[in-house]
This record gives structure tokens, sequence and C-alpha cells, in this order.
């Protein structure tokens, strides 16, 4: 195990932490945000995973989009066993996206009522009591803007979340889907109610496509203000802190 830190709380991603002054700030809110396939849910598993392994940090993941049998799966590709993790209580998913599509779960914690931030609240404070997490990512928190349809219950419900998630003692990553041409949603209202907002790119630059990073803005901490290259490899991401895309 590595040293904790009392108010950072490290992702443990390859050169992330380089460029955020060593983690995340302890029980704030972040969005993580970007486009489809750039990354976002790759980067909330590791920071779970690394919670987990290397930081006694227990985590939670609340999945209201894709299935957890679905992104174990995925997630087992890069070398991370989360079932392992599961079986120890170190790591638990919420199934909210299983009774909303109408299939069966052979999950432990599975939200079958309506799909409500009261619902959502209620089940991470009982996951919450199970396996004393104090991480957390929900994957994602577009579903549950659309799910509430209106711009100011949105405002006033993800305030609640993010409220109800530091009280809890969670450090909480918020994954937005960002969509091109649409800067409402995934992006929008989201930035101005956390802590600070993390986006991921995967933008095409003549015939290829560059994966880059960028925190955009972090609440009571400096960090870098450049975009950097990212890389998807057989271990997961890695971020390259000392570069720029864009650069000379
Ligand atoms: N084993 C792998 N090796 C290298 N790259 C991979 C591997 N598996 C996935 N990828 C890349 O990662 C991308 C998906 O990453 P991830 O699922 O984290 O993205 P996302 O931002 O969550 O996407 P979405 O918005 O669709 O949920 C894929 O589109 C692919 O480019
Ligand atoms: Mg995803």
């Amino acid at each position: 195990m590595e040293p904790g830190n009392s108010d950072r709380v490290p992702t443990g991603i390859d050169g992330f932490d380089d460029i955020c002054g060593g983690g995340l700030m302890r029980d704030n809110t972040y969005l993580l945000a970007g486009t489809a396939g750039c990354g976002k849910t790759l980067f909330g598993l590791q920071f779970l995973y690394n919670g987990a392994t290397r930081f006694q940090e227990p985590g939670i993941f609340l999945a209201t989009e894709e299935r957890p049998v679905r992104i174990r799966r995925n997630a087992a590709k890069f070398g991370f066993n989360f079932e392992a993790l599961e079986n120890e209580n170190k790591i638990a998913f919420i199934d909210a996206s299983s009774t909303k599509i109408g299939m069966p779960s052979v999950e432990k914690y599975v939200d079958i009522r309506r799909f409500d931030m009261d619902n959502v609240i209620d089940q991470l404070v009982a996951v919450q009591e199970d396996i004393g997490a104090t991480r957390c990512v929900v994957d994602s928190s577009t579903s549950i803007s659309y799910m509430l349809n209106d711009p100011g219950k949105v405002r006033v419900e993800m305030l609640r979340l993010g409220s109800t998630m530091e009280v809890l003692g969670l450090t909480s990553i918020l994954i937005g889907e960002m969509v091109p041409g649409d800067p409402t949603r995934g992006f929008y209202v989201e930035s101005f109610l956390t802590d600070g907002v993390i986006v991921l790119y995967n933008e095409r630059v003549k015939s290829v496509r560059l994966r880059s990073v960028e925190v955009y803005k972090m609440r009571g901490s400096e960090h870098s203000n450049k975009i950097h290259p990212v890389e998807i490899t057989p271990r997961g991401l890695l971020i390259h802190p000392h570069e720029e895309v864009y650069g000379e």
C-alpha cells in the first residue's frame, strides 16, 4: 500500500496525478466529460481499481447505462479483476441499468425501483454501509439528467447528489457524455455544479484521432492548463504529463 495524503485522493492513473497537484481533492465531486469512446468509463474504473488495490480506498461504481457484467468483462481485458475485489467488499457495482431496459440482473446490488434521485441516493447509502467506500463513480450522470428532463430540476438534483456524496465521505466522479454540437448535454450544467472538471478528447487531426486530457477546472488546487496526450495501453490509460498535444 502506498502512503495516503489526507486531502488528496490519487487516481493512480499513470501521469494524471502529476497534472493536478497529486490527485483529486478529498470529498469533492468531479465531472469527467467527453464524447463517445474517449475513455471515460476506463478512467472511472482505473480510479476505483487503484483505490481498492493501492490506497485502501473501497469504491462504488453506479452503472446507469452499460451493465456491470459487460463493464467487468471489458475491465478484465486491461488486467483489472473486479470480481476478486467485490468478493473482498472493496468494490461494489450498483446495477441501475438492467431494470430500466427490462433485463433480469444477477447483481448483488440492483436498483429495481423507478429510477429517480431518491432511489439513487438510497442505494448509495445502503452500499456505503456495507463496504465503507471513499470513492464513487457514476456512469453516467447524463442519463440521470435525461431522466429528469428539466434544467432547473437537474441543477437541484445534481447538487443534492454531490452534497450527499460529500456527506458520505466519497470522492466522486460523475461521467458526462458530451455530444459534439450540443453543448447543453453532459457538460453545460454539470460543469458549474461540480468542484472540478476533467475533459477527455478524441479529436480528429488529419487522418487520425488523437486522445488527450485537460483539467478544465479544479476548485482549491493548482493544476496544469495544458492539454496532455493520452494513450490507451494494454494496462489502461497513460497520460503524458510533460507533453502538450498541440505544442510546438
Ligand atoms: N483493449 C483495448 N486496448 C486498446 N484500446 C481499447 C481497448 N478496449 C477499448 N479500447 C478503446 O477504448 C474506447 C472505449 O473506452 P471507454 O469505454 O472507456 O469510453 P467511454 O468514453 O466510456 O465511451 P462511451 O461514451 O461509449 O461510454 C474504445 O472505443 C477503444 O478505442
Ligand atoms: Mg462509457
